[in-house]
């Protein structure tokens, strides 16, 4: 199987801080990690570990590291790889209508504007949001920002798609809508996707692996395979092979 992102002992330290002793603040420390093409990578990890400054460098937003990050077998540093990425927060324009909000990857491109409307339709309807093409984020729900903000995110150019706590913000029965709905839409469109979060449950549920994060400066503990069938049922939260998978998550985040 080809890998879409492979990262080797990736170090990362932040410079330049006020209070800084000259040492800088050390957040990733020797990373390794593979995605492979079509997975579903959860990455777990505790608050402050590192996760979304990893999400940004493999996005090409931080250039400052060692190590070495491959996109689709390429360095980033020599030859632009696109990926979709969803910042941790939904970042939605204010004074944009929801669908300009989703349409601005076709805009930033200078592509069709006119035809994106057209083919976007089906989308649209698909997650969740026929009906409110007009309605300024201030006035959908917080599930729908979310939804207009993956939309968006997934009308970006690339096969890999990188995902920091897009339901952080949700109530439990949101979120788990969310989630239901993310599989759905995932196993039809397949992309590779590496997604952060904090919920153990959410990232069993999700997965073919969880990768699990140390502290800061962050590493990756270990990688569980998680072996459900899909599609996948909520009742699998409910077996003794989820308590296990937890049990092991637990362990390597203590
Ligand atoms: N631009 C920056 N300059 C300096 N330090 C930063 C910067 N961005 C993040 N940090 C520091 O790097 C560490 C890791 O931050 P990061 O946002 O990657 O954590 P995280 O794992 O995503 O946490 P959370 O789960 O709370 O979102 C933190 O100590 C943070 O203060
Ligand atoms: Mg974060």
């Amino acid at each position: 199987m080809d890998n879409k992102i492979k990262i080797t002992d990736l170090n990362m330290v932040y410079t330049g801080l006020e209070d800084d002793d000259g040492s800088g603040l050390g957040v990733l420390s020797d990373v390794n990690l593979e995605v492979f093409d079509n997975e579903f990578v959860s990455l777990l990890g505790p608050s402050g570990c590192g996760k979304s400054t990893l999400l940004r460098l493999i996005a090409g937003l931080e250039q400052d590291y060692e190590g070495e990050i491959l996109l689709c077998g390429d360095n980033p540093r020599n030859k632009r790889i696109p990926v979709c990425y969803m910042l941790q927060k939904d970042c939605l324009m204010p004074w944009r209508s929801m669908l300009s909000n989703v349409l601005l990857p076709i805009e930033i491109k200078k592509g069709d504007l006119k035809k994106a409307r057209e083919e976007i339709k089906p989308l649209i309807h698909e997650f969740g949001l026929a009906g409110f093409e007009n309605y300024r984020p201030r006035q959908l729900s917080g599930g729908m920002r979310q939804r207009a903000a993956l939309l968006r995110t997934y009308l970006m150019d690339g096969e890999i798609m990188l995902l920091d706590e897009p339901f952080g913000s949700l109530d439990e029965i949101t979120r788990m809508q969310m989630q239901d709905w993310l599989i759905s839409v995932w196993e039809k469109h397949k992309k590779t996707v590496l997604f952060v979060t904090h919920d153990i449950d959410e990232a069993i549920y999700l997965s073919d692996r969880v990768l699990v994060m140390s502290d800061r400066p962050g590493t990756v503990n270990g990688a569980i395979q998680i072996d459900f069938e899909r599609p996948r049922k909520r009742d699998m939260i409910l077996t003794t092979r989820f308590s296990e998978y937890k049990k092991n998550i637990l362990s390597l985040l203590s």
